[in-house]
């Protein structure tokens, strides 16, 4: 344990120990290598005490940034999104089981309709959960039909019975309960078909195997899975009010690991939620935001799987100008992984990360993953659409602790009567001055692309590193500090940049 912070009046005087840092204060210095190419590397990081994920990178849980595409994506890239807790318990719920249906080896509950519903009932499935068929069941679960996007997308009057449309039982090809994946695969192969349903020996569905969940298997082989093949997915709880039944909801739904979610992470009452949720459930929990070892080390003996530093380090955040509190990253991260390792229980640096070498620096300083949001919330998968201005593509980006977005979730509670409105636009709710700020991200794109790109800069970080393994970078790793005119050498310098 850190010796630091015990007593009051050093803790009070800390600046005497010299500066604390982020990642613009150090460089790292390179070492001897023997990695040949940066394939070489493994990028294999632990998320919490039990899962660990093919690529150290977390989607924020902000409402810019991870809801059900953000968190497909992040697990078929290798890493994981949390989806965010600014909507509804049922609808956060919904989140989790669109990523949990996305993909699996064997649909084991695969989405149904009668044979006397409506094709508008059908397609609203269809879009919702954003899949290319339903099976049609009659009573006793027995297999009547299947239903695809193909057979209504000429149908002009909704109200036509899917009975009407679809492709009879006698058509379908079917497979038992315990097919091989092999055989299904043949099955699917050679009779050109997209969708094989399990039936029983009473022809009743216990099941759905896909040809699109076999190719993406081939197509991300290193996404994150749970035991039947599904993607990982978490799911963020606040501390207050009914974040119990919430986190039933959650942990029904499906969810991997829940983030016990609270911009003062060293308190009780996130101890209090972290305690509450272990005790009720089997499941496994990050706690955060705390920046101090102090903090690591309280919410480590409260039983937290995992937790998350960073104070008022994120794009959007302005805690530190608001209430003056906060850790300069680089440090928060270094000292609290001196009591995650004596834990042995992992740290996610949260907030901050600008570019491929911060996250490099982060690891190397002692987290097992990062957190990132701002330089997710512009692309394809984050939520809201993109907005054009002087030419250039944006999307809105927000802290979650902002006006805007503090208002928007009164709104939802049904809490914005016009008293309360009126003291949003004065900026001030419920005594609470606003922490975070509003603003365009760039448009970035596929969420994939923008992970391959930081992925890259790991893998070669690692390799100027001469290591293999991010738990080596961090016992080889060196930093060093710099000044301001070394900061501008590492920066493009006495070109025109194109
Ligand atoms: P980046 O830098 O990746 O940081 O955008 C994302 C993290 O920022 C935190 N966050 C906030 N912090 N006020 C804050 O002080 C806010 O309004 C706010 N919204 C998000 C959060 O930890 C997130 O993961």
């Amino acid at each position: 344990m850190p010796k630091r912070g015990n007593n009051s009046k050093i803790r009070r005087f800390a600046a005497h120990r010299g500066p604390a840092l982020t990642f613009d204060d150090v460089l790292l210095v390179p070492k001897y290598s023997d990695v040949r190419t940066r394939r070489d590397v493994d990028t294999h990081a632990r998320l919490t005490t039990k899962i660990e994920l093919g690529i150290p990178i977390v989607s924020a849980n902000m409402d810019v940034v991870t809801e059900a595409s953000m968190a497909i994506a992040m697990a078929r890239c290798g890493g994981i999104g949390i989806i965010h807790r600014f909507i509804t318990a049922e609808e956060e719920a919904r989140e989790i089981e669109k990523v949990k249906r996305s993909e699996s080896l064997m649909i084991e509950n695969p989405l149904t309709l009668g044979p006397d519903s409506k094709i508008s009932d059908a397609k609203k499935v269809l879009d919702e959960y954003g899949i290319g068929g339903i099976v049609i069941i009659g009573e006793g679960r027995k297999l009547l039909g299947m239903l695809t996007t193909r057979d209504i997308m000429l149908q002009d009057n909704p109200a036509t019975k899917v009975r009407e449309v679809m492709t009879p039982r006698k058509r379908l090809v079917t497979a038992p309960p315990n097919v091989s994946l092999n055989d299904a695969y043949k099955l699917l192969k050679d009779n050109k078909v997209e969708k094989l349903p399990l039936v029983d020996k009473s022809d009743r569905l216990t099941g759905l195997i896909t040809s699109s969940d076999l190719l993406k298997r081939i197509q991300f082989p290193n996404a994150s899975k749970d035991k039947k093949g599904r993607l990982l997915v978490g799911a963020a709880i606040g501390v207050k009010g009914d974040y119990m039944d919430r986190a039933k909801k959650l942990v029904d739904a499906g969810a991997d690991v829940l983030v016990v979610d609270i911009a003062h992470g060293h308190s009780s009452n996130a101890i209090d939620a972290l305690k509450a949720v272990k005790k009720a459930w089997d499941v496994q929990v990050i706690v955060g935001n705390v920046a101090t070892p102090e903090g690591t080390r309280d919410l480590m003996k409260a039983g937290a799987d995992a937790v998350k530093i960073g104070v008022g380090s994120g794009s959007i955040c302005v805690t530190r100008i608001v209430t003056g509190f906060g850790v300069p990253q680089l440090t928060a991260i270094m000292e609290s992984a001196i009591v995650a390792e004596d834990y042995g229980v992992p740290i996610i640096a949260d907030g901050g990360i600008r570019t491929p070498g911060d996250i490099v620096k982060a690891l190397a300083a002692g987290a097992s993953t990062v957190m990132i949001g701002g330089l997710l919330a512009g692309t394809d998968e984050s939520p809201g659409p993109v907005v054009l201005k002087n030419g250039r593509k944006y999307k809105l980006t927000r802290g979650m602790a902002s006006l805007t977005a503090t208002l928007d979730r009164r709104r939802s509670e049904g809490a914005a009567d016009a008293i309360r409105e009126k003291e949003v636009v004065e900026g001030v709710l419920e005594g609470r001055t606003p922490e975070g700020v509003e603003g365009l991200a760039d448009y970035k794109g596929k969420t994939e692309e923008v992970v391959r790109d930081l992925i890259g800069g790991v893998r070669s970080g690692m390799s100027y590193c001469g290591v293999r393994s991010l738990k080596d970078l961090q016992k080889n790793a060196e930093f060093i500090r710099i000044t301001s005119a070394g900061f501008k050498e590492s920066m493009p310098h006495d070109i025109h940049q194109m």
